[in-house]
């Protein structure tokens, strides 16, 4: 084979390669944005639950995606969750104490706890 016809096959193997991974990156990020909690947002930041707490990652509070996978398949999950935040406490994750939110409101609160456990837990 001549060398400028390899370097041609070359190019265009480069160029699938990209296109697959451009697709993948576009596809796969697409369908994660839309489960991950982002904390970032609203009411996540509103209500200052962002300051201890991550959708990926342990701050002073338990990542969001942890605490989907520890109460995945409980029933009781979203009541108990919707307690725990609203009176604070510790001991469930370490000794590091949650504080209580007595003014956050109850449609707020049980929104969010449904959307933390709804996240994916890889
Ligand atoms: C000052 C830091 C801080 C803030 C602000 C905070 N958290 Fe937490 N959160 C924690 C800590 C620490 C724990 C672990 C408590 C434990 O071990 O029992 C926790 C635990 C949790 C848990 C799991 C509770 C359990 O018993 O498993 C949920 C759900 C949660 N937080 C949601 C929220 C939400 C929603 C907000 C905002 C309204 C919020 N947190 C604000 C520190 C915080």
């Amino acid at each position: 084979m001549r060398a400028g016809a390899s370097r041609r096959i070359d190019l265009a193997v480069a160029a699938t390669v990209l296109i697959a991974i451009a697709v993948c990156v576009a596809a796969c990020d697409g369908g994660r944005a839309e489960n991950v909690v982002q904390t970032s947002a609203m009411p996540y930041q509103q209500y200052g639950c962002s300051s201890c707490h991550a959708a990926d990652r342990k701050l002073v509070g338990p990542a969001f995606r942890d605490i989907a996978a520890r109460y995945r398949g409980r029933a009781d999950a979203e009541v108990l969750l919707v307690a725990k935040v609203r009176n604070g406490g510790a001991g469930v994750w370490g000794q590091m104490a949650m504080p209580p939110h007595p003014t956050l409101p109850d449609g707020a609160l049980h929104e969010m706890i449904r959307t933390i456990l709804a996240q994916p837990v890889s």
